[in-house]
């Protein structure tokens, strides 16, 4: 299959119009990550995106609306909490899981009875949803496994081949995939924290949210979890990840002890003097904003830069930083050491 690369314009938002309301998959931009869009209500379409992806087939996908009327038929109930949140928060970063609706397919949500729901805050996505009516799942644009897409190259490196298109929004805003709660409970729970945090919610809805374990724990494979995505190994260059905990003068002799080949460094910003070896900052110390904006980026550039093994400077746990270093521990493989 040819895959056609495009700039957003009348005539490529048709064509993914066409092609989305055709069954077939599109990649998209969105404001977190590069997603692979296909008709939610289509089971053909759905099995394309698992099969681009090599998706485990129990990993249930996120649909995306333009509209709070688009939620109808898609989730059987809608509770006074998510239509609060959704007033804050949508259109943006934030996926909440509800009732699963009679109009999405059983493929889509993985045979769950549950679906994750969010509103794209991002003018490509959302046009293309408002024009073909659809709403969309859509997964980020990754084979499974690899570190999400931010920009529409990384894209076509992934699915050349696959899909017929991809629409070039640029790079992504905010560079690590939504925040996604449970609102099936009266507590609603994270369950992939994102850049909006638990703190967000608790101020919006006056109430307690609870973070699941598993957002910082590893999960074996064969166990029972809240949400399948948890249990897969994650976001990994193919070079070996290890998380180094401890001051930076310490990760500085330690790193530059280790004498073997292919040896990279992830750090902040300012950091990259002090390394014998080559250095890619993924944002500045005090600011997890732009470490969730250059992670996957930098992830994905240790591939290029053929990097064997990687030390990285080890993010916060608070706030934002809490889904920089979800995604960190995962391409690491829980690798952490302490120095
Ligand atoms: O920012 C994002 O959310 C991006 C863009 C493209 O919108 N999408 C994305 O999708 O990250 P994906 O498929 O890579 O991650 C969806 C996550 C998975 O961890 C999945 O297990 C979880 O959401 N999920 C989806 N539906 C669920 C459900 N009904 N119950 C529990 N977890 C669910
Ligand atoms: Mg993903």
């Amino acid at each position: 299959m040819n895959t056609l690369l495009l700039l957003p314009n009348e005539e490529s938002i048709d064509l993914a119009c066409e092609l989305i309301k055709n069954g077939e998959v599109v990649g998209v931009p969105t404001e977190t990550v590069y997603g692979l869009a296909g008709d939610c209500t289509n089971s053909l379409a759905i099995k394309k995106i698992f099969e681009a992806k090599g998706r485990p087939n129990d990993n249930p996908l996120i649909v995306h609306i333009s509209s709070m009327e688009m939620l109808e038929g898609i989730v059987s109930y809608v509770s006074e909490d998510v239509k609060t949140l959704a007033k804050y928060f949508w259109p943006g970063p934030l996926t909440m899981i509800m009732p699963k609706g009679k109009s999405v397919c059983n493929d889509t949500c993985a045979g769950l009875d549950s679906v994750g729901v969010r509103m794209p805050d991002n003018e490509v996505a959302r046009t293309i949803i408002d024009r073909s009516g659809i709403p969309f799942a859509a997964p980020s644009a990754n084979v499974s496994g690899k570190p999400s897409p931010t920009k529409a190259e990384d894209v076509y490196i992934d699915m050349k081949g696959k899909i017929p298109l991809i629409i070039d929004g640029g790079e992504c805003f905010a560079g690590v995939e939504s925040t996604v709660v449970s609102m099936l409970g009266e507590t609603p729970i994270i369950l992939r924290p994102g850049v909006i945090t638990k703190e967000d919610i608790e101020k919006v809805l006056d109430k307690p949210v609870k973070i699941a374990k598993e957002v910082i724990e590893g999960v074996l494979d064969d166990k029972a979890v809240l949400s399948p995505g948890m249990k897969y190994k994650h976001y990994s260059p193919n070079a070996e990840v290890i998380i180094v905990k401890g001051d930076i003068d310490n990760f500085i002799s330690f790193v530059n002890s280790d004498k073997s080949e292919g040896v990279c460094v992830m750090c902040f910003d300012g950091e990259e003097k002090n390394f014998k070896v080559q250095t890619l900052s993924y944002g500045k110390y005090d600011d997890p904003k732009s470490q969730a904006h250059n992670l996957f980026r930098v992830l994905r550039e240790l591939d290029k830069i053929g990097a064997k093994k990687v030390y990285a400077r080890c993010p916060q746990t608070e706030g934002v930083s809490l889904a920089v270093y979800n995604r960190l521990i995962r391409s690491a493989g829980f690798k952490i050491i302490e120095v």
